[in-house]
């Protein structure tokens, strides 16, 4: 038998592009690939790549201009292009950079082993298709690997919401639900292989409203209730949310399961309604603030995260003062703001532009207010005992990470053996970006 194949697969973007890396990685591994750490001994290279803004997507074509010494010393190596750019540039990306041998859009990763097998004596294989069939089913699976504590697993996907700023709706299609025993089915099989905590993942996870073993679509808290029954499984979270999609029965759900954890990720953009309306959001600031403030009656100690986007195009001055405004009323654990990026067909992008330097300050503004808040919040859980999942080992020796309820990565001294378990701890210095602690 010949020696397994290397694959390196290089991943930007969402958790969602995360967990189709780890797909296609194990779908791979069917047709002989056996994963590698390094692009340098591989025999295919794999970019899983993001076009949300202009800088996700140019990072493409500088790894492809950094991979062009390796494909000469060795045109053999296949290289491939995934993910949301291979979604809207096709086979553009194989005229820019004729070495690229496969291109493969986001719906069509079933496809990819057979694709790699037709991509031999230099034939180019191009797929960006909307199949009917359901992906997800066709992936073949890889030997059943032991897994880390954590794992993504993509319920929901596409966006039928078409903010006008954004490129999803045409890079991963419209929405989708997976059926439900097959979430159960792939999450028991990650429990068998050492999963103790699940993220959900969907472009709008809380439409979710996939077919039920009764027939019904059940919503994405009848799916978490059923999840919840898994013995083994400690911790479910969700993401990412969208204000409109808020149900009763999510808020119930957090109010009655131990196993769902504090923290939601629900963006809102912006704080001005004009702003709002110009997006094409859909909901007002005041609509925003009453989801939070019915969450926060559920589950009192909810962490909130959300994403703000500054220089939208006709940002004023006002308008930015709106978003400031209820970023402080909200009082976020975590937030994530980015400067508006005008993408290629989507309907903003023609829109007069906000100044840079203008657009500049004011993301220096919103991110100041953010990281105080989030430090502060940090701040907060110095003194308590958290409940910490062990992720992995940390750098020092002695030392292990973990994820507290809230999503803070905690480090604290424990021996190897405790990952995967679930450990009180307590705070008793925030950095940065994370908690320190002692195991009690
Ligand atoms: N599905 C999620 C997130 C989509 S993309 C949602 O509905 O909110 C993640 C974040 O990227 C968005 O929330 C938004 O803040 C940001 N984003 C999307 N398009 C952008 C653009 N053109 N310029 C700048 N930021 C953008
Ligand atoms: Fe993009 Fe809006 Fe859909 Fe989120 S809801 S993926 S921001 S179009
Ligand atoms: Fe990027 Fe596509 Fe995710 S554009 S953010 S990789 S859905």
């Amino acid at each position: 038998m010949s020696a397994p194949k290397k694959l390196f697969v290089k991943t930007w973007g969402c958790q969602m592009n995360v967990y189709d890396s780890e797909r296609m990685a194990e779908a791979m591994g069917a047709s002989g690939y056996e994963a590698t750490e390094s692009a340098d001994d591989a025999d295919m290279i794999l970019l899983n790549t993001c076009h949300i803004r202009e800088k996700a997507s140019e990072k493409m074509y500088s790894e492809l201009g950094r991979l062009k010494e390796h494909k000469l010393a060795r045109p053999d190596v296949k290289i491939g292009v995934a993910g949301c750019v291979a979604q809207a540039e096709g086979a553009e990306i194989i005229r820019r950079q004729p070495m690229v041998d496969v291109v493969v859009g986001p719906q069509a990763y079933h496809r990819l082993p057979d694709m790699v097998a037709r991509s031999s004596n230099g034939a180019k294989v191009v797929d960006t298709e909307f199949p009917e069939e359901d992906k997800f089913t066709r992936l073949p699976r890889g030997p059943k690997a032991r897994r880390a504590p954590a794992a993504f697993l993509t319920v929901q996907e596409g966006c039928d919401k078409f903010c006008a700023f954004c490129v999803v709706p045409y890079t991963r299609g419209a929405e989708v639900s997976r059926p439900v025993a097959r979430i159960i089915a792939e999450a028991r099989d990650l429990v068998e292989r050492g999963v103790v905590e699940l993220t959900l993942l969907g472009q709008n996870v809380n439409a979710y409203h996939g077919a039920g073993p009764d027939g019904e679509a059940w919503s994405l808290a009848q799916l978490v209730r059923e999840l919840a029954r898994l013995d083994g499984l400690e911790r479910i979270r969700y993401t990412t949310s969208h204000p409109n999609d808020m149900s009763d029965d999510l808020y119930a759900a957090h109010a009655e399961l131990d196993k769902l954890m504090p923290y939601l990720h629900l963006p809102v953009q912006s704080g001005s309604d004009r702003i709002l309306k110009a997006m094409n959001r859909r909901h007002t600031a005041e609509t925003y603030m009453r989801v939070i403030e019915r969450m926060r009656a559920a589950r009192p100690d909810m962490a909130l995260s959300g994403d703000f986007i500054v220089g939208f195009p006709g940002e004023s001055d006002e308008d930015f003062a709106d978003t400031m405004a209820l970023v402080k009323e909200v009082g976020y654990g975590s937030a994530f703001s980015f400067k508006y990026s005008a993408r290629p067909g989507t309907p903003a992008a023609g829109r007069e532009l906000v100044p840079d330097d203008v657009a500049h300050e004011r993301l220096l503004t919103l991110q100041a207010q953010i990281t105080a808040d989030q430090f502060a919040f940090q701040t907060s859980m110095i003194g308590r005992t958290l409940p910490v999942l062990v992720e992995k080992s940390g750098r020092k020796a002695g030392q292990v990470i973990g994820k507290s309820p809230y999503l803070h990565a905690v480090h604290f001294e424990a021996p190897a053996t405790s990952i995967g378990q679930i450990v009180p701890v307590r705070i008793v210095a925030s950095e940065k970006n994370s908690l320190t602690g002692r195991a009690e």
